[in-house]
């Protein structure tokens, strides 16, 4: 699929956690608002999790993205510091990436994305998840909450804005991971605010 010029660029990465369908969820909510170039990568381990969790082919998912990139090609654009982005998520996360981000073993597409994101000081969001999570999962994730610019987001559910459906709730995970890069989202549904 062909860029679009002039959008703003976010990186999405997507791993083998749980949550294949938050990452379409999350391709799909980009794709509502205009004006944004969406970067694709996708971990080996996403494809396994994905066939488990995600009905259809992967390239269903990666079709919504503006740009796909191969989790191998580490000579991509968005390796480069040079290439500006508005930021990255990573939706699903899963422990693994987490670590890998958090000691800068940037040996795949994705991580060597994300360890682009912290050293250029641009917004990395990690849905990340496991349960339950041990002491080294804790630290890794501390370790990333701790760096200018990364927020750690995990999948958790809530009900205060009352979802009807895996949809609501899945929206309102994904919006709320988006508004840490700075990414409104229409009908999130905030408190205080009228609906
Ligand atoms: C169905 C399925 C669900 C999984 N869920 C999780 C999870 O929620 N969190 C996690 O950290 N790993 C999970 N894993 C394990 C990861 O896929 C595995 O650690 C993998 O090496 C992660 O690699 P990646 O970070 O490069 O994608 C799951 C694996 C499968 C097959």
């Amino acid at each position: 699929m062909a860029s679009r010029a002039d959008a703003r660029r976010i990186v999405v990465g997507v791993t083998g956690a749980s949550g294949t369908p938050l990452a379409a969820r999350c391709l799909r909510m980009l794709r509502e608002i205009d004006g944004i170039e969406v970067h694709l990568v996708a971990s080996e381990a996403a494809r396994t999790t994905a066939a488990y969790e995600f009905d259809g082919p992967f390239e269903d998912l990666t079709a919504l993205a503006d740009v796909c990139h191969d989790d191998a090609a580490l000579d991509a654009p968005i390796a480069s510091g040079t290439f500006e982005t508005g930021g990255m998520i990573v939706v699903p996360c899963s422990m693994k990436t987490a670590a890998g981000i958090a000691s800068g073993y940037s040996d795949s597409l994705l991580l060597r994305a994300a360890d682009v994101t912290v050293k250029e000081g641009r917004r990395l969001v990690l849905v990340a998840r496991e349960a339950p999570l041990s002491v080294i999962h804790l630290q890794n994730l501390t370790r990333l909450a701790s760096l200018p610019g990364v927020s750690i987001c995990p999948p958790v559910l809530s009900y205060y804005h009352r979802p009807e459906s895996l949809e609501d709730m899945e929206r309102h995970i994904v919006a709320k991971a988006l508004q840490q890069l700075g990414v409104d989202v229409e009908g999130f549904a905030r408190w205080g605010e009228a609906s």
